[in-house]
């Protein structure tokens, strides 16, 4: 014991040695007795106010901090993979269809390869608030209520999402939650029984109103869905930002939901979906447990793209670590829509367990790195993986093209050994790669997705002796170039 200690007021002599059964008697014996001095009653005092002030701040602090962990833990640590009314239907949505579209995710084996929830997004409500001030499930279109879809949607095994808005009013001009947020967060999650809530971004009250712009303005729905579950002791909704990239989400939404939209809406063409890897190819390092990139809901199935492109669009996404949400007709869908949205090797990377991170680009590809452009991004990408480093190769061409790298451009990659390649979409094992790879034949806008495998030390003597030649030397001083190498 130091003496720092002793003096400090740590240092508490040591007790006798009892036994638990002593330990209890002894403590029953030993009467509680309060001895009132001016310092015990300062002591208490000090005390007092400390905990008090130690509360306050752990309640005023960054929301999630004071959940308990575990419900913490039932919300967004994965990219959320389920349904989207959106883009298959716009407003034409009632409940006949959404207990179908529940039924289709169940029937179509979706809910097996994890689509487990199913969303509503805007439209759903009667144009005005009631008279207490509530927001109305369109009495039309949702003549049951809301609580008896969610049962159903819940008594399939699935979870349900609603849509709102921070605004005055949604984009399609339905009630927003602006000054209603804990009102709504209650209904919503409640009385309603959601289990996520979208969250848009249109009506925006004007400045002198609301003094606290964009971050304050998602705050305060971050703060009421907080509140609303340590009251209701239910897990807070998944808080599924939506406001498509606008002042710099991924610096800051992680502290108030699990997901952020990157970017603008998507559209059913590729234009759109090239546009959109180019955005997110610049923020992709920002996604991790807890907090990611949306890209927005899928357009596979709706007729716009063909099938590479489809493939595409559902690799990008996935790899990149955004929520997967479908966003087509699926009472319709074909064969080939569902061998996309199905398939298992693409999904359990964007499930990945272990690893958090998305795929980023190593090579821009045609442009020089680091350009901005909408019609050809990047496409040269990698990722970890729990099984391996994940390789994504995107042709941007109008023509197929073959498509080359050097398996050390990835910083996941190890110098000095050999990788088994696994192709993600023909489900192949594509032989040994030693220091490079070549995938032939990339059909136009066409991907290729592989996951590749360390498998031990590469053949003894390959040359050159290192694959990266900047500063490459031998222990004797040689530089490469020296022995004939090129130079870096
Ligand atoms: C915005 C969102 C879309 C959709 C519509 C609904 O445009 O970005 O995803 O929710 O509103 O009106």
């Amino acid at each position: 014991m130091s003496e720092s200690a002793k003096t400090s007021g740590l240092y508490q002599p040591e007790q006798p040695r009892l036994s638990g059964v002593e330990r209890r008697k002894h403590a029953l014996d030993t009467p509680f007795v309060v001895v009132l001095t001016p310092r015990s009653i300062l002591t208490a005092v000090f005390s007092l106010g400390a905990a008090a002030f130690l509360s306050y701040s752990c309640f005023t602090s960054k929301h999630a901090e004071q959940l308990p962990k575990p419900m913490l833990e039932e919300v967004g640590r994965l990219p959320f993979m389920g349904y989207n009314t959106w883009n298959a239907y716009h407003c034409d949505i009632n409940e006949t269809l959404i207990r179908e579209t529940a039924d289709n995710v169940v029937k179509l084996g979706l809910a097996d390869v994890g689509y487990n929830y199913v969303n509503i997004d805007d439209c759903y409500s009667e144009r005005n608030r009631s008279d207490s001030g509530d927001i109305v499930a369109n009495a039309k279109r949702f003549p049951s209520g809301m609580r008896n879809l969610t049962d159903y949607i819940h008594s399939l095994g699935l979870k349900a999402g609603i849509y709102g808005d921070s605004g005055w009013f949604t984009c399609a001009l339905y009630p927003g939650s602006f000054q209603n947020e804990e009102r709504d967060a209650r209904l919503f999650n409640v009385e309603w029984g959601f289990d996520l809530l979208k969250y848009d971004n249109c009506a925006v009250p004007f400045d002198e109103i609301i003094k606290e712009g964009m971050v304050g303005k998602f705050t305060r729905m971050a703060n009421a869905i907080r509140d609303v579950a340590s009251e209701s002791g239910r897990p807070p909704m998944l808080y599924s930002l939506c406001q498509w990239g606008r002042e710099e989400p991924w610096l800051w939404a992680r502290e108030l939901g699990q997901t952020w939209r990157s970017t603008t809406d998507i559209d059913d063409s590729w234009r759109s979906v090239a546009g959109i890897i180019n955005q997110n190819s610049f923020v992709a390092w920002a996604n991790n447990f807890y907090g990611y990139n949306d890209m927005d809901i899928l357009e596979v199935g709706n007729g716009g793209l063909n099938f590479e492109e489809s493939k595409t669009h559902f690799t990008a996404w996935a790899l990149m670590k955004s929520p997967l949400l479908i966003g087509t007709h699926l009472a319709s869908a074909t064969k080939e829509t569902l061998s996309i949205l199905k398939n298992k090797e693409i999904i359990a990377i964007n499930q990945d367990p272990v690893v958090g991170t998305a795929v980023t680009p190593f090579r821009w590809g045609i442009n020089p790195d680091w350009t901005y452009n909408s019609t050809h991004p990047a496409q040269y990408w990698s990722g970890k993986s729990e099984n391996g480093t994940i390789f994504m190769l995107i042709n941007v061409l109008s023509e197929s093209a073959d498509m080359s790298f050097n398996l050390t451009e990835s910083p996941w990659i190890r110098a000095g050994r050999q990788y088994a390649v696994r192709d993600l979409w023909t489900h192949t094992e594509n032989g040994t790669a030693i220091r490079s790879f070549t995938a032939r034949a990339v059909p136009p806008h066409g991907v290729v997705a592989l996951l590749l495998k360390d498998d031990g030390d590469e053949p003894e003597g390959t040359q050159p002796p290192c694959q990266r030649e900047e500063w490459c030397m031998d222990k004797n001083g040689t530089r490469l170039d020296d022995i004939g190498f090129e130079p870096w």
